[in-house]
């Protein structure tokens, strides 16, 4: 078999897509239509060739004010639904995504119409397709405390999150800064995850195990700067959830052929493989998995471990997972 059948096969789990990183110029020039909203760009291709990032925050401009055209429950289920569709064709048969409610609750709009229509196309991706989800909602860490804790709160009384995360722009905003609003979700027993280690330090992958009790930590690729770091998250299989063409992308890697995947895979770190902002990085699931495996030379065996390293990291059930890696065995016979 291929390298590229081969990762056709795999079930996959994504564990790290923000669903407003889904916005294809094409939708978003439709929902500009529909809700007639200016776009300051003549057409879709336009859009697409205005995205040339320097670091992660020229990338977080162009994704924040691209959310404009977002306003109604239907707006978030069609944004929802066209990315499960592409994650069906992937093979994808579970998948976390993030959600940035602050970005919209500040433009006016409902935490319950964005949950609401994001959980509406979830749960048709489980009647139509079979794939699975929990949702996570992320804290902007550029925002204040007070602004998180109230986000939170909101998203508490309307019960419609599985879990809270931490995004935007990293410098300068550690993971300590939302200390409280993290113990408060760790009381609600939602799950706990954070961006940490993409341009922020390693002490950050630190701060977000220790200060935030995070579950998994997103992204992570500066950890093998620290190897007793790297040690302490090989010995506690912490997951990692490493976006090889989003850190091309933002040049957080030079290119994808010096990328740490493979390095963090051989040290022995539970990583695995997501596209991140697919709209925005040229690529879904299955072509980011291509381009590192192509790039990186991974063998079968490293792109099965993949695969379930991302099933072992996921919140799925138990009988989620074990139904999962049997479809793995039975799909590569490893
Ligand atoms: N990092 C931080 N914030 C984000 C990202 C990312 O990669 N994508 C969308 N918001
Ligand atoms: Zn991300």
């Amino acid at each position: 078999m291929s390298r590229v059948a081969l990762i056709r096969r795999l079930p996959k789990v994504e564990l790290h897509v923000h669903l407003e990183g889904t916005l294809e110029p094409e939708l978003a020039f439709a929902l500009a239509d529909r809700n007639d909203i200016p776009l300051p760009f003549a057409s879709p291709e336009a859009m697409r060739a205005a995205y040339r990032f320097t670091d992660l925050q020229s990338f977080l401009d162009i994704y924040y004010a691209s959310c404009s055209v977002l306003l109604t429950e239907q707006d978030f289920y069609d944004l929802t639904w066209a990315y499960v569709q592409r994650a069906h064709a992937d093979n994808i048969r579970h998948v976390e995504p993030f959600f940035d409610p602050q970005t919209h609750t500040s433009r006016g709009i409902a935490f319950s119409v964005v949950a609401g229509g994001i959980r509406r196309a979830l749960a048709d991706a489980h009647v139509h397709f079979g794939v699975t989800s929990r949702l996570i909602l992320c804290i902007l860490r550029d925002l204040t405390e007070h602004d998180a804790m109230e986000t939170l709160d909101e998203a508490l009384r309307e019960g419609l999150v599985d879990g809270l995360g931490l995004d935007s722009g990293e410098t300068g905003n550690p993971p300590s800064k939302f200390a409280r609003v993290f113990a408060r979700a760790r009381t609600a027993r939602l799950h706990l995850v954070a961006h940490a280690g993409e341009e922020g330090p390693p002490s950050y992958v630190t701060e977000a195990l220790d200060v935030l009790g995070a579950e998994r930590i997103d992204h992570g690729v500066r950890v093998l700067e620290d190897p007793a770091l790297t040690e302490r998250l090989v010995m506690s299989g912490v997951c990692l959830t490493v976006c090889p063409s989003s850190n091309v992308a933002l040049r957080v890697a030079d290119t994808m052929e010096s990328h740490p995947l493979r390095r963090m895979l051989e040290a022995g770190l539970r990583v695995t493989i997501n596209s991140d902002d697919p709209a925005y990085f040229g690529g879904y699931l299955h072509d980011t998995y291509v381009q590192a495996a192509e790039a990186l030379d991974l063998s079968d065996a490293q792109l099965v471990t993949l695969a379930r390293n991302a099933i072992d990291g996921s919140f799925a059930s138990q009988t989620r997972k074990d139904e999962l890696r049997a479809e793995l065995e039975l799909a590569t016979g490893y």
